[in-house]
């Protein structure tokens, strides 16, 4: 089982922001949306790219290389040319900090 990881103070960042954090050696963005954090792993479905460098609007974030969009909430893809979603990771609230869980080996 994997553990719970801190990632940021849950002051950290304001409405529409985000942060790529290491979570066990996967790079992951973590946003925040109308009070709401998320997390995905930082990594483009079609060719690798960094996806937090995209432009966020809205929940969706588009790739800066060829345009593909993915849901920032779930990761799924929502055009292409990504055909694929991005992994999506839990989040919770503890203590102050917002903590992130790679949960796709468990
Ligand atoms: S690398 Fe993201 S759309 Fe091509």
């Amino acid at each position: 089982m994997s553990d719970w990881i801190n990632v940021i103070d849950q002051n950290a960042l304001a409405d529409g922001e985000h942060v790529v954090v290491d979570v066990d050696g996967t790079d992951v963005a973590v946003f925040k949306i109308e009070g709401q954090f998320y997390a995905i792993e930082d990594v483009c479905t079609h060719d690798g790219a960094e996806i937090a460098s995209g432009k966020l609007e809205g929940c969706e974030i588009v790739c800066p290389r060829h345009g593909a969009r993915f849901c920032v909430k779930t990761g799924a893809v929502k055009a292409p040319p990504a055909y694929e979603d991005i992994d999506c990771f839990p989040v919770r609230i503890e203590n102050g900090k917002v903590q992130v869980r790679d949960n796709r080996w468990d």
